[in-house]
């Protein structure tokens, strides 16, 4: 029972020492628990006589709540250190910057696409859509191509199963919409075509937009007015020149092929191809369910790629289809 101070200076020490909650409750029952110093010399007072018990049994009871307070401010202050380490583990710099979310962007040649149709909208034209899966009929036959015409083996194609294929061009959409529309008929059909084609000007898809106006009189000259104006609008300048030189399709007759030259700027002067176009051919008209003598008017199929190329100034067509983003950001 002498060492009552010893044993009080110890447990303060262990305590101290500890460097954790579990730890200090462990070492709690050294001196608190069932079979702790102090519970052993609790027990041991009954062989006391009663002087000396009460003397001793202060003193006990004086260590006792010694421990029991050191403990206690034990505790507290492991918890509040753990609170603190936890707190600062989970602290949040406020002045970091963000961690931005990468952003996507418009297509050039979607952008395009948007324009063309936010363009011929802007005077009157409807803007159709139609399946890139197409039939031989409306992309070969309707449009007076016959099997075994010569101008099909330019349009070499992916063929489906069942006499489909992928559609060579947009111009089976003149069929299939003048097919279900009465005259006057005034559309503008862009899409994905596709073809055997792969370099720096070719690739095997690619994007085209059909025009066709279709009434009693419309002719050559509303042709040029209105694909002339397109481009000025398109191009965002009235400085390009336009050029209509004879072709051959075999859907329109006459047939031409647009030209067109910037009279400024870093193309200046070279007469660039935009476009095919043609008075759609009797025949033609005939496969729209019409008649031919009293319905007449124009097409064209342009190159949305050809109009992105030339508006940016891209050299390589591939680029637009390798996804790289150092590429397409440039048009963010
Ligand atoms: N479909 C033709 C092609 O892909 C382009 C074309 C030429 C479309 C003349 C037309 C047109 O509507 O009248 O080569």
């Amino acid at each position: 029972m002498d060492d009552l101070d010893g044993v009080v200076a110890e447990a303060l020490e262990v305590f101290a020492a500890a460097g954790d909650p579990a730890s200090l409750e462990q070492s709690k029952a050294r001196y608190l628990g069932k079979a702790g110093r102090l519970t052993e010399a609790l027990k041991s007072l009954g062989k006391l006589d009663p002087a000396e018990r009460r003397e001793a049994g202060a003193r006990i009871n004086a260590a006792k709540e010694q421990i029991e307070g050191a403990l206690a401010a034990r505790r507290d202050a492991l918890m509040e250190a753990e609170l603190e380490a936890r707190l600062r583990g989970e602290a949040v710099d406020v002045t970091l910057p963000g961690r931005m979310r990468a952003r996507g962007s418009v297509h050039p040649v979607i952008r395009t696409w948007r324009r063309v149709e936010d363009i011929f909208r802007s005077i009157g034209f409807a803007v159709a859509d139609g399946p890139e899966i197409e039939t031989d009929w409306y992309n070969f036959t309707a449009l007076n191509q016959p099997e075994n015409h010569p101008a099909r083996s330019m349009h070499d194609t992916f063929y489906v199963e069942g006499g489909l294929l992928l559609r060579t061009h947009t111009s089976p959409m003149q069929v299939r919409y003048a097919r279900t529309h009465e005259p006057p008929i005034k559309v503008i059909a862009p899409g994905r075509t596709y073809r055997v084609d792969s370099d720096a000007t070719h690739s095997p898809m690619f994007h085209q937009v059909e025009g066709l106006w279709i009434d009693e009189n419309i002719s050559f000259a509303d042709l040029k007015g209105v694909y002339t104006d397109f481009l000025r609008r398109f191009f965002e300048t009235d400085q390009l020149d336009v050029r209509f030189r004879p072709s051959f399709f075999p859907f329109t007759e006459p047939s031409a092929e647009i030209d067109m030259a910037f009279s400024s700027g870093p193309l200046k002067g070279r007469w660039l191809e935009i476009s095919g176009s043609g008075q759609v051919h009797p025949q033609v008209i005939r496969n729209f369910g019409l008649d031919p003598e009293r319905h007449i008017g124009f097409a064209f199929g342009s190159g949305l790629e050809r109009l992105t190329m030339l508006r940016y100034g891209v050299g390589d067509l591939r680029l637009f289809f390798e996804g790289d983003v150092r590429f397409l950001e440039q048009f963010a």
